[in-house]
């Protein structure tokens, strides 16, 4: 097998025979200095991101901070132009903490507590998307409880097959997200909306899933609504997030800018006069993290070679959960050809904790060594645990030749700090 593809790693990553360096920092001085696993982050690439999507949609889109989100790289979203996308009390609270002002923040959710549109509604969301009838009674009887009209979009349900993981296809007629089209509920809530005092309707979202890899299937998806929101002509029309990311050598994806103007262009040729913003998240952060981990055993059993590290499905559950592949490569030699058919496996007690079940290293993996698995800046950490009460790993952002923390790592005493004795 070929060297890992350099185009998987950060954009400021340089890889020369002997080493790798992101934003200037040498990857194995960062795994001494800081200890593994740990994910690092470029910062760098993640302000081009996030610039790039700003200039690409203009004000209003939103970062979805479920892919990744810490006071720093809220900061870093919001200082390139960018609002966020929160659907938890967590999410607003940290990216509130972050400096973030509420006006920039959309506040999402398929099950919203009192409390999560009290303090949207009390502080000034840019705009709460409303999910379902409930969500807009409860809507209506805050802003009302309040004195205080709040924009809304509805989110409706297109009802279309999306070729995804069965559970990243949100917008098909068996997801539980969204008011569906195809029965008119969604026409009739907007009429609802319309008539609330304290509700003032300003726009349609959809969302049809996530790690979606063709550009057609987002124009197909678009299309099973375009005629309804002709129709209802909203001043927003946000088509939320989804755009696949490359996690392996042999994926291809359309780039951010190909997706934003296909959808741009595919609205304005079908008529549609509204603003059309979108809500991006794996795109934004995924490719510009690795995970580092230390290897600590190497056992060959009949034809399958096990790599194992320190860490596993607490840091990455996405090979458990969906399925997903990933590639790795060792820092110290990242040129070389990977000739070794391995499976990088956790340590947890659990045999399902691997991070990759094919794939190659260069057959000099031993003991000791750094491996990173590239394209793990999204949905890696926010979905990190303490399984086997693992201390979940720290987050180092490099930039300019500097490497410095931004979440640390947990110690043992945090596993404790809930307990009440
Ligand atoms: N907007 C809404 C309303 C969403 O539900 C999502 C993701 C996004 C935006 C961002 O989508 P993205 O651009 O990241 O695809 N844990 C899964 C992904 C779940 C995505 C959920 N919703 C994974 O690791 O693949």
């Amino acid at each position: 097998m070929e060297p890992i593809d350099a185009s998987l790693l950060p954009q400021t990553a340089i890889a020369v025979p002997r080493g790798v360096s992101i934003g200037g920092v040498d990857v194995l001085r960062i795994a001494e200095e800081f200890g593994t696993p740990a994910f690092i982050y470029d910062v760098a690439h993640l302000r081009d991101n996030f610039t790039r999507a700003f200039e690409l949609f203009g004000e209003g889109v939103a970062y979805a901070t479920k892919a990744f989100l810490c006071k720093a790289v809220a900061r870093l979203a919001y200082e390139s132009g960018m609002s966020l996308d929160v659907s938890t009390a967590g999410e607003y609270h940290v990216a509130r903490a972050a400096g973030v002002p509420a006006n920039r923040l959309v506040l999402h959710g398929n099950n919203k507590s009192i409390m999560e549109v009290e303090r949207a509604v009390e502080e000034g969301v840019q705009w709460i998307v409303l999910d379902s009838y409930d969500d807009i009674k409860l809507a209506a009887s805050q802003a009302s409880t309040l004195q205080r009209s709040v924009p809304v979009l509805i989110r409706i349900n297109p009802g279309v097959e999306v070729h995804t993981h069965r559970f990243t296809a949100t917008g098909n007629r068996d997801s539980k997200f969204g008011i569906p089209t195809w029965t008119g509920e969604a026409a009739a809530a907007v009429d609802i909306v319309k008539k609330t005092r304290w509700l003032d309707f300003i726009g349609l979202h959809i969302h049809v899933g996530s790690l979606v890899f063709e550009i057609d299937t987002f124009l197909a998806a678009l299309n099973s609504v375009l005629d309804f929101v002709r129709h209802v002509d909203p001043e927003i029309f946000v088509v939320g997030g989804g755009l696949g990311v490359r996690y392996l050598n042999t994926d291809t994806a359309p780039s951010l800018e190909l997706w934003g103007q296909s959808i741009l262009k595919h609205c304005a040729d079908n008529g549609i006069n509204s603003r059309v913003l979108a809500e991006p998240g794996r795109s934004m952060v995924a490719s510009t993290a690795v995970t580092i981990y230390t290897v600590g055993s190497v056992q060959t059993k009949g034809s399958k070679t096990y790599v194992a590290v320190d860490g596993g499905m607490s840091d990455n559950p996405r090979p458990l959960l969906y399925d997903s592949g990933y590639e790795a490569f060792l820092p110290r030699s990242p040129l070389d050809a990977r000739d070794r058919m391995v499976s990088i496996v956790g340590r947890h007690c659990e045999a399902g904790d691997m991070l990759i079940k094919d794939g190659f290293l260069p057959s000099s993996v031993a003991v000791g060594d750094i491996v990173a698995t590239p394209v793990t800046g999204a949905y890696g950490y926010c979905m990190a645990s303490n399984y086997n009460m693992m201390t979940r790993p720290p987050v180092i952002w490099v930039s300019d030749g500097k490497a410095q923390p931004v979440i640390r790592r947990e110690r043992l005493e945090d596993l404790l700090r809930l307990d009440v004795d």
